[in-house]
């Protein structure tokens, strides 16, 4: 007894100074809301989106085929309903066949991994309420019971982590039909029934088994963060979970929060400000244009194009923002084949153009309204101009960097520096583009790398 009365004595000195220097978070947001965002999120810039779940299932039209359903009941859902099922049938009886056969969460982080992205996030639970992992509070409504039979969320973590890929896990605080939910909003929220039994236990559970790197919340908009104890549960987060140090959440933490309060903003679905914002944000978009879930009636059409995507990553970055472009796969498992191709072309853009994307900053010109249109951003001693259309004499004009004497340009991928000059300081600096091979050129968007530049 008396040598470990001796040993915690001798331990506690070198504890206590890593523990007392930091500040304890209050559950305000005053408090909360100054806590310093972990770097790691900033510099990722891209992550991936994955939206999947018993809404895979149907896979028709929209995720939230259940509120279209019986929520709203959309008359265009219904005759789905009659056209397919018989009069009786009920969303539940799609969980058996969410049967995940050819998931296979290697590869699916080789993709990740191929794509470029820094992190990942999953829908843990979407507002179906159907949890991807072995959830105790989701009894007979998780992956583990029913359908696949496996922790879909804890295989995917394993082998991102493999690859130094950051997780994070979306989670819906609402459940649109949860019977708890549904009482606690009878009564105007002033009771806490499916707060104290399902969000607040799985938060804690998710976090404690998988030390999720983000937490994506969502599903906040009808109750206000009082009843859904949010700053209670991210003091808790920030001061005393195993992820205190390296979490990162949104802003989606009750009614009147997205925008205001939280860690980063997302605001409200593929938000893209105009110009530079004070804090740090994200733009989440979808490549099916129409749907984050897998939907069977998809259209070549309604998918981002290539272009359409590196421009609106260059667009974002150059604002500051991250980028989480989002994928739906089927309830098999499977990750559409014209998703996993445009991911791919993100990443080949990325091997050679990512120097200039990922840790960047915003520099003091985010864009330049000329032809071709050109975005900037910032890194170390190095300004970096994209550019998306190839101007047809080969001759490309930037009018805000000022070169001095020993700036160097190039552009990324092509080794040599480039002939630029500038007549006088209110002229353009005039750059003479290399020539390039067809292939190279079929990139769309180039990346001009100036350093040393004012
Ligand atoms: C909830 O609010 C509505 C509108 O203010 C009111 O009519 C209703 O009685 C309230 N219900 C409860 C249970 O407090
Ligand atoms: C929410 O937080 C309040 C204030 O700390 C507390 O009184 C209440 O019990 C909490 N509710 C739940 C469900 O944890």
């Amino acid at each position: 007894m008396e040598g470990t009365v001796q040993l915690v004595q001798l331990l506690l000195p070198l504890v206590l100074p890593a523990t007392s220097a930091l500040a304890r978070y209050t559950p305000d947001w005053e408090s909360l809301d100054a806590r310093p965002l972990p770097s790691w999120f900033d510099d990722a810039k891209f992550g991936v989106f994955v939206h999947w779940g018993a809404c895979s299932v149907p896979a028709w039209t929209s995720e939230w085929f259940w509120y279209f359903w019986k929520g709203e009941k959309d008359p265009a859902f219904e005759a789905f309903m009659r056209q397919n099922y018989p009069p009786d049938f009920s969303y539940p009886e799609w969980g058996p066949q969410f049967e995940a056969k050819f998931y296979n969460p290697e590869e699916w982080a080789d993709l990740f991994e191929a794509s470029g992205a820094r992190y990942v996030v999953l829908t843990s639970k979407h507002h179906e309420g159907y949890t991807l992992w072995p959830s105790p509070t989701s009894w007979n409504w998780n992956s583990m019971d029913i359908g696949p039979h496996r922790d879909l969320v804890g295989e995917l973590g394993l082998f991102l982590r493999e690859k130094n890929i950051r997780y994070g896990l979306y989670h819906s605080l609402l459940e649109w039909f949860h019977p708890f939910y549904l009482l606690d909003k009878k009564n105007n929220f002033t009771t806490q029934n499916f707060v104290k039994t399902k969000v607040l236990p799985e938060m804690v559970d998710l976090v404690n088994r998988y030390k999720p790197d983000l937490i994506w919340s969502d599903g906040e908009w009808e109750a206000p963060d009082t009843y859904w104890n949010s700053t209670e549960f991210l003091a808790w987060l920030y001061n005393d979970s195993p992820v205190k140090d390296q979490i990162v959440v949104n802003d989606r933490w009750g009614k009147d929060n997205p925008c205001k309060h939280g860690g980063y903003l997302t605001c409200y679905d593929k938000y893209k400000p105009k110009s530079l914002p004070k804090h740090k944000w994200e733009m989440c978009t979808t490549l099916d244009k129409k749907s984050w879930g897998y939907r069977r009636d998809m259209q070549i059409t309604d998918v981002m194009s290539y272009a359409e995507i590196i421009e609106e990553l260059i667009e974002v970055v150059s604002f500051g923002g991250n980028y989480l472009l989002n994928i739906g796969p089927t309830k098999d498992g499977i990750i559409p084949p014209i998703f996993q191709e445009r991911l791919r072309s993100v990443g080949s853009w990325l091997r050679i153009n990512g120097e200039g994307i990922y840790a960047s900053k915003p520099w003091r010109v985010q864009m330049e309204n000329t032809t071709p249109t050109i975005r900037y951003t910032a890194k170390d001693s190095a300004v970096y101009a994209f550019f998306n259309s190839w101007p047809q004499d080969g001759v490309l004009e930037l009018l805000s960097p000022v070169p001095r004497e020993n700036t160097k340009v190039t552009m990324l991928g092509f080794p040599e520096l480039l002939n630029c000059q500038q007549i006088s300081t209110n002229q353009p600096l005039i750059i003479t583009l290399p020539q390039l091979s067809t292939d190279f050129s079929e990139n769309k968007v180039w990346t001009i790398k100036l350093e040393d530049v004012e």
